[in-house]
């Protein structure tokens, strides 16, 4: 049972735990008292994976080699944007920037409140959107509308039930031109999405073995 005293420790770093999720913090630091870009992303992910197991769905953020393998399969087209969907601490975010994605035509759609904030002092010229992705088109600015070259998307589609990814689904490929990928990762062998049911064609683009745990990347089209 957690103390005043007790320590926990997440990627070999120790943290004071004080009772619950929401008032633990790294061992010398105040999350409160500091602007929310210098929280320890791995302890504000995990502490927002304490508080919403089923929207965040794994205990620390991607690996950069996933990253950069979704980053290999985005359009760069000059008149298109890039939007990432669920962007937690910013794994994702990061290796699209580092690909060479403008942060001007980077849009994040991340709905925890915490994480938002975390998202827009991390990333000052990234568009970071506070919403469900299922609204994602009234979330973008309306000239990006029916623009975006590919959705890059780290939410958990495979824990989502089946009407609400149709939802999601419908919604993704109104805000794209036909052709464009809606790319996905999964910790499963299987498909994350329902190919037949969502009207979808996709398939396996590569594995980034060294996530933890090894993750595939898909992308799909719909015609
Ligand atoms: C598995 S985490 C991935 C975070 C980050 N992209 C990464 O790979 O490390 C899923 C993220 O999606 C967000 N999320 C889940 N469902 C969402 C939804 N319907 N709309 C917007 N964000 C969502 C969660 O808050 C969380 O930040």
């Amino acid at each position: 049972m957690p103390t005043d005293r007790a320590e926990t420790t997440l990627n070999g770093k120790k943290f004071a735990a004080r009772g619950s999720a929401q008032s633990c913090h790294p061992r010398g630091h105040s999350p409160r008292a500091q602007s929310p870009a210098n929280e320890n992303p791995a302890w504000l992910f995990f502490r927002r994976w304490a508080a919403n197991p089923v929207s965040i769905a794994s205990i620390t953020p991607s690996a950069p080699s996933l990253g950069r393998l979704m980053a290999r399969h985005v359009r760069r087209e000059a008149d298109e944007i890039v939007v990432e969907y669920g962007g937690g601490t910013g794994a994702i975010t990061k290796a699209l920037l580092d690909s060479g994605i403008p942060a001007s035509r980077l849009f994040v759609i991340e709905r925890d409140k915490e994480l938002h904030a975390y998202m827009t002092a991390k990333f000052p010229g990234v568009t970071v959107l506070l919403g469900d992705v299922k609204d994602v088109r009234s979330l973008l600015p309306p000239q990006w509308v029916g623009k975006v070259g590919t959705i890059v998307c780290g939410i958990p589609m495979i824990l989502i039930p089946a009407e609400a990814q149709r939802l999601i689904m419908d919604e993704a490929y109104a805000v794209m031109p036909k052709g464009r990928q809606f790319l996905s990762f999964t910790y499963s062998l299987r498909s994350p999405l329902r190919r037949q049911a969502l009207h979808l064609s996709g398939k396996r683009l590569g594995w980034a073995v060294s996530n933890i745990p090894p993750a595939a990347v898909w992308g799909y089209t719909r015609d």
